[in-house]
């Protein structure tokens, strides 16, 4: 019996090793280590942006976002969750206490993108925009077979726009809105697992390449799936509101994405060579992959084996997963069991595209250890907290990039980094950029092929199920001031980065920025 029990204590121990030794330590160093006595720059052929999302910035179309904003009103659904960053299923954040007019016009961005460009090149020294094209302004009706004219032309717009500032556009096709009637129930499937999915998508793809590809080289067909279906599969929060019961069962709609991706990535290039053959012109050359939402995911506790080894598992499936899946062709869901074969998927990332918001903690219950519970920051030891209790993380940055570039040695675009900081001094969005442009021009003097930077986001705006509560934006908004935009001083900053790199005095003077203290 005694040495039953042994032999138990012994195994117990040893599979706790063993998920010690596999699984993720916290970090204890801040950054990766740069020096502020010695200038930090970016080649002249660097990319400097902002990014935004047409659900966000322009005026309502007729998307599943829209419906839900419009019934989340009807409904008085617009509570907040339990604390700051924690969205209430099925709300919107004080959604009714903006006008209607800030409603449907968000940001005011269609009447004033011109205006918002030459701010972005002037101020910000700018010499690139990611946007993303709203599915449901080209196509609002099922049945259409040519998208509408007015959202063409208005698209054509922001291209000629941005071309007369000098800013390259970076385009985004999927930005977790899609056209409302796609979600009207067929043989029981909604959206991305309707049967006719894919033949809508590739109506959509298809239009938008007639129309402007020859304008644009850098694609990015999907940005942050893994975002979608976590808010909109399993938490509830984004559409379609659902609550499954676990990741696996989000398998079929990644694969669905998986499959779309595939179809946009071959189209942009097929489309690129059409167009050589007919006007007897070299290949244009082409840019595509998708884009991911990172974080550091560490242990809430770090000797805690179980922590260790699922915040290792959720940075697997959360980031890396769909990654592996563009380059291999097989997407493989760690720890679910999911797994398919996609066809045309293999090698479809020209660029790793990295979003990254900080250090998040996991949890793990042991009387539900199947879900992690996810602490956005930890009162012990960060600082340096958002208006959305998210810990910013510098070193996390750097190590996200590191790793993207071991493991596919591909060029890496920053396509979103931000924090919400409403602050008229906003502080916090100050240290966030000079500490992450230092980790990305650190990165690339160790040899990481970074190619750009774009800022989340150029102005506040419709944070999802936040609503307009949390402020994003190197410009302010005044939404009960006719859209009025004012530069935060974070704006300024960023201009001085991306004409002069970081001297020494900027990297020193991040010793006289003081975090808030917390409310
Ligand atoms: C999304 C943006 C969002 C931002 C801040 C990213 O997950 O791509 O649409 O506004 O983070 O939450």
């Amino acid at each position: 019996m005694k040495k039953l029990a042994l032999a138990v204590v012994v195994l117990v121990l040893s599979v706790a090793v063993g998920l010690f030794v596999a699984g993720k330590p916290r970090q204890q160093a801040w950054t990766s280590g740069w020096a502020s006595d010695q200038a930090l720059t970016f080649p002249k052929d660097f990319y400097f942006g902002t990014a935004t999302a047409a659900q966000q910035i322009e005026s309502q179309s007729p998307s599943d976002w829209t419906a839900f904003e419009l019934d989340v009103i009807a409904n008085k659904r617009t509570e907040h969750g339990s604390a700051p960053g924690v969205a209430k299923p099925g709300h919107i954040a004080a959604l009714d206490q903006f006008s209607q007019a800030v409603r449907t016009r968000k940001t005011d961005y269609d009447q004033r993108y011109a205006e918002d460009f030459q701010a972005a090149r002037e101020v910000l020294g700018n010499n690139a925009y990611r946007f993303s094209f709203e599915w449901s302004r080209l196509f609002p009706r099922a049945d259409m077979t040519r998208p509408d004219p007015a959202a063409i032309a208005f698209y054509q717009g922001v291209l000629d726009s941005l071309k007369a500032q000098g800013l390259t556009p970076f385009a985004t096709l999927f930005h977790f809105s899609s056209p409302a009637w796609l979600w009207t129930e067929q043989d029981g499937q909604r959206g991305w697992e309707r049967a006719d999915a894919q033949q809508q998508w590739q109506r959509y793809v298809d239009a938008v390449l007639e129309h402007f590809g020859g304008q644009i080289q850098h694609w990015t067909t999907l940005n942050e799936p893994m975002v979608f279906l976590n808010a909109g599969y399993l938490d509830g929060v984004f559409p379609p509101l659902e609550t499954r019961a676990d990741p696996a069962a989000t398998g079929p709609a990644l694969a669905a994405m998986a499959r779309a991706h595939a179809y946009a990535y071959h189209a942009i290039k097929q489309h690129a060579q059409a167009q050589a053959t007919s006007s007897g012109q070299p290949v244009q050359e082409t840019w595509v992959g998708i884009t991911q939402h990172t974080r550091a995911f560490e242990p809430w506790r770090n000797w805690h084996p179980l922590e260790r080894f699922a915040a290792r598992q959720i940075d697997e499936i959360f980031i890396w997963d769909l990654l592996d899946a563009l380059e291999s062709g097989e997407l493989t869901l760690t720890g679910t069991g999911f797994s398919e074969q996609i066809e045309g998927l293999a090698s479809t990332q020209d660029y790793v595209g990295i979003n990254y918001y900080g250090r998040f903690y996991v949890e793990v219950d042991m009387a539900n250890p199947a879900k992690p519970i996810i602490h956005s920051h930890d009162p012990a030891t960060d600082q340096w907290v958002n208006d959305l209790g998210w810990a910013l993380y510098p070193k996390g940055f750097g190590d996200v990039l590191q790793t993207a570039y071991e493991r596919y040695n591909k060029p890496i675009y920053v396509l979103e980094n931000g924090t919400a900081d409403q602050a008229d001094n906003d502080v916090r969005r100050q240290y966030l950029l000079v500490t992450h442009l230092a980790e990305m021009a650190h990165a690339m003097q160790q040899g990481v092929p970074l190619k750009g930077y774009f800022h989340w986001s150029l102005t506040d705006n419709f944070e999802w199920a936040e609503g307009f509560t949390a402020r994003f934006g190197l410009f302010a908004l005044d939404y009960a001031n006719d859209f009025k935009r004012t530069a935060r001083p974070s704006a300024s900053l960023y201009g001085r980065i991306a004409r002069e790199g970081l001297q020494p005095a900027l990297l020193q003077s991040l010793n006289d920025l003081q975090p808030p203290r917390q409310p």
